[in-house]
């Protein structure tokens, strides 16, 4: 299927943004302590430097609430007036009820519908497209899409093939509809279920219930064969990114920023390369927060969005890739 460029009149505009670091910070030294690694190998084969740790009682719904009150703070919404919350997650705080039903209590939306959509890595922008739908449809005005994730609870933290490269934390917008501007431009979602055992946590889903085998074998822990996935994941996002602007007409020179999923900044710099992207308009901010999975995007929009390198027309392109397999890519009109 070819990327869907749309023809709507009523578009998503994002009004407001959040984001919610945990305040524990775990450097690369502090990893040296853990496991055999070294600050040099994680700081050159992935450019992390940092990431964040939640407290122990600190949970993905509360990481979640703080950033969407921060999104609809901005906004000027109010909890009330938010028709829908979508969150994205691997990490949830139960399997069922849904985080979104946490977050949803707890920040007071009594009138919104809440649900959890799975879709590991992309689920930022798989929730984005979901949420996109419900607005030009003219069906809701006002949609929360938070992507948040305590990935700490499920490493394993014996495997420096993993461990080191994840954080927890936590991003929210505010989804709009509105008749100005272009909205959610153009956007690819793909999967690839084929794949499944690349990236994964085998047990403690129906497949693999946990045992005390289980927990002794760490198959409740996520598993991901690097090497594969890192090829996996440049020629995936490229495609899918070079299928966005082609089918939008789209010029890579007149997107103000690119803003790509944050696992290893050899797989940013190899799409850049790819795609002729502006380097210095790729936003990266994996070295301080490492691979936050869902939560990537949006904390990058954050970020953008506060520090003012945002302005009402920029053309931002979005890419992400993850466990399913899934990818991913988005243009959005700021
Ligand atoms: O968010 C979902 C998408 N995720 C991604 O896109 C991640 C994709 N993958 C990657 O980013 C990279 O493949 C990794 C960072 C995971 C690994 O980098 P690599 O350059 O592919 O390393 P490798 O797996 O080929 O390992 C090279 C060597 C191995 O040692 P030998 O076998 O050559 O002796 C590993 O055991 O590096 C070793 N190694 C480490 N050494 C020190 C692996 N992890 C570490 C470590 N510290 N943390």
């Amino acid at each position: 299927m070819t990327p869907k460029v749309s023809s709507s009149k009523i578009h998503s505009r994002i009004v407001g943004t959040g984001a919610y670091l945990p305040e524990r910070i775990m450097t690369n030294a502090d990893l040296e302590k853990i496991v055999e690694t070294t600050d040099a190998w994680i700081t050159e084969r992935t450019g992390i430097r940092e990431r964040r740790i939640a407290a122990d009682d600190e949970f993905t719904s509360d990481m979640g609430a703080k950033a969407a009150q921060q999104a609809l703070t901005m906004a000027g919404v109010t909890a009330d007036e938010v028709d829908l919350i979508i969150v994205s997650t691997f990490t949830p705080d139960t399997i069922f009820p849904s985080t979104a039903c946490r977050i949803q209590h707890a920040i007071g939306a009594k009138k919104a519908g809440a649900f959890d959509l799975q879709a590991a890595c992309s689920g930022f922008l798989y929730s984005l497209v979901v949420a996109d739908q419900f607005l030009i449809s003219g069906l809701y005005r006002n949609i929360l899409v938070i992507g948040s994730e305590k990935i700490s609870s499920v490493l394993n933290w014996n495997d420096r093939n993993t461990c080191v490269l994840f954080g927890d934390g936590a991003g929210a917008v505010l989804l709009q509809a509105t008749e100005q501007g272009r909205g959610l431009i153009v956007s690819d979602l793909r999967s690839d279920g084929g794949e499944t055992e690349m990236l994964t946590i085998p047990a403690s889903g129906c497949r693999m219930p946990v045992t005390q085998q289980i927990l002794d074998q760490k198959s409740n822990c996520l598993f991901m064969a690097g090497k594969e996935v890192f090829k996996k994941a440049v020629t995936a996002m490229g495609g899918s990114m070079g299928h966005c602007l082609k089918s939008s007409g789209i010029d890579s020179q007149e997107i103000k920023w690119v803003v790509p999923h944050q696992a290893n900044l050899r797989i940013i710099d190899a799409l850049v390369q790819r795609l002729d992207l502006p380097r210095e308009q790729v936003y990266v901010n994996l070295d301080r927060f490492g691979n936050m999975s869902a939560a990537c995007i949006p904390v990058a929009l954050h970020e953008l969005n506060v520090s003012g390198k945002l302005e009402r027309g920029d053309l931002i392109l979005m890419t992400a890739f993850g466990g399913g397999l899934t990818w991913a890519s988005a243009i959005l009109e700021w």
